[in-house]
């Protein structure tokens, strides 16, 4: 029966809730691997086996928001916090650009010192620079005319993960100031302006049931974004979310499949945090139906502050340093990584 789904779900991609959830209830590992197999072939077509790299530029530790799974979260007082200057950021995409990377993903926490008067000479002097590359945003939630003005001084693509598509569990996630209407507003919104948009959640988050990850699959199928980040909720230790259990690797690599067959055209990351929670989880992840890894440019010293959870892999194929170690294993799996901005087809 859930076999049948799977194929319909790769004619028609998308289902009704009730299928979501028999799809995602205790599926059997051959249930897993026949998904991988679809998912592998229906992006073949598209995207072939051509790997996109983003760099990753961790640009602030400093939030003013207080998420419940989030190490970096304002209430935690056992984070050195940093923040990166213009000039420092500049010499990160510098140094992503020779080693081929054309996308920078400029993340951070909701930090107020980043204001539209800083950011958009910031846009405009990387766009100069780096006339092949595109930029992406992970800076949180703004405003629309921050969005706007953020894009027109040059980014291309902004990524806020709706974390859950279920009110109710978006406020045992979120401090009570934090609206779930809100962020579906502020995705609408991004989108209407241009922006490549991404959007996710993580796998196995605390309450997460089948009957939210239902919601979160029929919410992307309706919206469709151009990307979609997942990975398994790790535990930080200094958060109410401490004593959690983690999310599991297997389902993420489930999940993917589900999405890559529901939507073949998504950029998809094998994300850190998969890699965090199995030591091949980027060959996995493509395996899965994932085409994208975000390694890390950051500069070293600052990765390990910006521990959204605990012990965050960035040392190896998840920086820089370890791009050839990712090609390389990219190749050993029949993969290759491209010199692209690696656009939404
Ligand atoms: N475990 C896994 N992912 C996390 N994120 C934040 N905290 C954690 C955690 N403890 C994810 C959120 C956020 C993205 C930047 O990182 O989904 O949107």
């Amino acid at each position: 029966m859930a076999y049948f789904l799977l194929k319909r779900l790769a004619k028609e991609h998308q289902l009704v809730r009730e299928d979501w959830e028999e799809l995602l209830t205790s599926p059997s590992s051959e249930l897993m691997h026949d998904a991988q197999e679809l998912a592998v072939q229906l992006r073949e077509p598209i995207y072939g086996k051509n790997i996109f790299i983003r760099g990753l530029i961790e640009i602030s530790n400093i939030c003013h928001n207080d998420c419940y799974y989030c190490g970096i979260r304002r209430s935690n007082p056992n984070v050195s916090r940093f923040r990166l200057s213009a000039d420092e950021l500049m010499t990160c995409c510098e140094n992503g650009h020779k080693f081929g990377f054309r996308t920078f993903v400029l993340q951070g926490g909701e930090d107020d010192f980043y204001t539209d008067d800083f950011l958009c000479p910031l846009l405009q002097k990387i766009h100069n620079n780096f006339p092949d590359c595109a930029i992406t945003l992970s800076l949180g939630e703004r405003s629309s005319a921050s969005y706007r003005r953020l894009f027109d001084a040059g980014a291309n693509r902004y990524l806020l993960r709706h974390e859950t598509a279920t009110a109710e569990h978006y406020a045992q996630l979120h401090p009570s100031w934090m609206s779930y209407t809100n962020r579906m507003l502020w995705l609408s919104d991004l989108k209407t302006l241009g922006y490549q948009v991404g959007a996710g959640f993580m796998v196995g988050s605390p309450g997460q049931t089948v009957a939210h990850l239902a919601a979160d699959l029929c919410f992307l199928q309706n919206f469709r974004p151009a990307m979609i980040g997942i990975g398994p909720f790790i535990s930080q230790q200094d958060t109410p979310f401490a004593n959690e259990k983690n999310g599991s690797a297997e389902q993420t690599l489930y999940l993917l499949s589900l999405i890559r067959i529901m939507h073949p055209h998504v950029l998809l990351p094998a994300t850190t945090a998969l890699n965090t929670l199995l030591s091949n989880g980027s060959q996995r992840g493509m395996q899965a139906g994932a085409n994208v890894v975000m390694p890390n440019l950051s500069p070293a010293s600052c990765r390990e502050k910006y521990a959204l959870y605990d012990h965050k892999a960035c040392t190896g194929i998840e920086s820089i340093e370890g791009l050839e170690l990712l090609k390389k294993q990219m190749a050993e799996i029949g993969y290759k990584v491209v010199i692209d901005r690696g656009d939404y087809q």
